[in-house]
């Protein structure tokens, strides 16, 4: 855990100097005018992209509608898996070509992959197109480090060593006027021996809960129906402040601003409290679905990992929270094919995933990391092997999932109208508290509100249902 006196808050005057390069950036004759980002991994770096865009929006850009026409292209990369990592070095080395015919367009990469070891110099060597680069630690930099690649035309490259700062104060562009995220924490400790992040992202380091209320308090004022509180390992939320709100308390109060719905990402099994499980129980404003990574159903293999619990402590966490609050959806994520896996541990993943039932999982084959211990591990499973179970286990879930939904036609759900379907107006998608999908017919000013939805029909991954007459 990182001391709080080690935790540096990017002062004032730091942000300030960023202002004034976005000034003098837009004062700058030839300048880019336009910003196009490609955001790749999770929901931490599609809100990294909200504050990139914020940022790019304060020095004077405006939005391209195509990738191939904005004068700066910025690819906010993910590199958990291998094939994240190769999509995106794919994706920014194809704008080449485009920027043979447009030689003022300038092209920037940042996000994790860059804070990768040995990943900056490797993008120099290699990628002599790629214009400036940048890390997760130093994003609010992007004022500065548009200007002066902009202002000289040569290449930009800062990657903090240290992850060790707490940005607060950036702009922000959200993505939709009704659901927003809201970091509550940055970093994670964990070190699960397949895992990158905790190389890309540096150390736990919680917010102020003044900060995140007062982010909160502002979002619930414009009408916000929807907040979701990221962070690698939400149950950790304040280790790092001892003797301020714990992470159940710090939901109480989110929710008490009036936001009529708070949904959290993501949950360490091992940290998951009492005092949570309860709040999850006692609170209406919280969301009825919980995410509950599980990896493997497999007490070696979870050892292997350094989860740090059991198999059979993880399925008493669940039947907790059945018993306190059985209208929660539990999903997950599983990695197969970790090294060493036999197929009596993969069965006792699949045997897990019969035993809880979960709504959705999502399911990786293990892809190694280097730098990570597993990398370093014997037994690597053979990659048809892999597939093999991989694809056992998506038929389960499929099951699992269809018996899920099954039990929900015919109940009314509160759906928050996320949007119209792409191939008619009258189709309208939302979520239910659950995070299930719904679809169902409705005009156009519902969209960004809360109905009641009558469930009737389910397919394989959404449900589909009906507006309440008079709704
Ligand atoms: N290989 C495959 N899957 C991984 N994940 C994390 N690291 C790896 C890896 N090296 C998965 C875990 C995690 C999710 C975000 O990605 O299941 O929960
Ligand atoms: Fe990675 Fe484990 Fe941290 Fe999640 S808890 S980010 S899997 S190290």
């Amino acid at each position: 855990m990182m001391k709080r006196d080690e935790i540096i808050r990017v002062p004032q005057a730091e942000l300030d100097a960023q202002r004034q390069f976005a000034r003098e950036f837009s004062a700058l004759p030839g300048r880019p005018r336009t910003y196009y980002i490609v955001t790749y991994g999770c929901q931490m770096n599609a809100h990294d992209s909200e504050k990139l865009a914020g940022m790019l929006e304060d020095m004077g850009l405006t939005p391209a509608a195509q990738k191939e026409e904005a004068d700066f292209v910025l690819h906010n990369t993910c590199c958990i898996r291998d094939n994240a990592e190769r999509k995106a070095l794919g994706n920014v080395t194809w704008l080449k070509e485009i920027k043979k015919e447009r030689p003022d367009m300038l092209i920037g990469v940042c996000g994790c992959m860059v804070q990768e070891p040995g990943m900056a110099e490797k993008l120099l060597r290699q990628y002599p197109f790629v214009d400036v680069a940048f890390g997760t630690g130093n994003i609010h930099q992007l004022p500065e480090l548009l200007f002066r690649a902009a202002d000289t035309r040569r290449r930009v490259v800062a990657v903090p060593e240290e992850q060790s700062t707490l940005i607060e104060g950036l702009p922000i562009r959200r993505e939709s006027p009704f659901q927003s995220y809201v970091t509550i924490m940055y970093g994670c400790n964990n070190f699960c021996s397949y895992c990158i992040v905790p190389y890309v992202r540096g150390r736990e380091r919680s917010r102020e809960a003044d900060d995140i209320l007062r982010e909160v308090e502002g979002l619930q004022k414009q009408g916000v129906k929807e907040i979701m509180l990221l962070g690698q390992n939400v149950n950790s939320y304040g280790n790092d402040m001892p003797g301020g709100l714990s992470f159940p308390k710090l939901l109480r109060r989110v929710t008490e601003t009036g936001i009529p719905r708070v949904r959290f990402m993501t949950s360490h099994p091992k940290d998951l409290s009492d005092e949570l499980i309860e709040e999850m129980a006692a609170n209406p404003a919280l969301c009825r679905h919980l995410h509950l990574p599980v990896q493997s159903g497999s007490n070696s293999i979870l050892n292997a990992m350094n989860r740090r619990y059991t198999r059979e402590s993880y399925l008493e966490k669940v039947e907790k929270i059945r018993k306190a609050a059985p209208d929660v959806g539990l999903t997950t994520d599983i990695i197969v094919a970790f090294p060493g896996e036999t197929d009596r541990d993969f069965e006792d993943t699949m045997d897990l995933v019969k035993t809880v039932g979960y709504d959705s999982a999502f399911t990786f084959i293990y892809s190694p990391r280097v730098g990570t211990r597993a990398a370093e591990m014997p037994g690597r499973v053979d990659p048809a092997l892999a597939t093999e179970r991989i694809e056992r286990l998506i038929a389960l879930q499929e099951e699992m999932t269809q018996m899920r939904f099954a039990e929900m036609i015919g109940r009314t759900e509160q759906v928050l109208v996320t949007g119209q379907s792409k191939r008619s107006e009258k189709q309208l998608t939302g979520k239910t508290s659950r995070n299930i999908s719904v679809n169902f017919e409705g005009s156009a000013q519902m969209v960004g509100q809360i109905v009641p939805v009558r469930i009737a029909a389910a397919s394989k991954t959404t449900l589909k249902g009906e507006t309440e007459k008079g709704a």
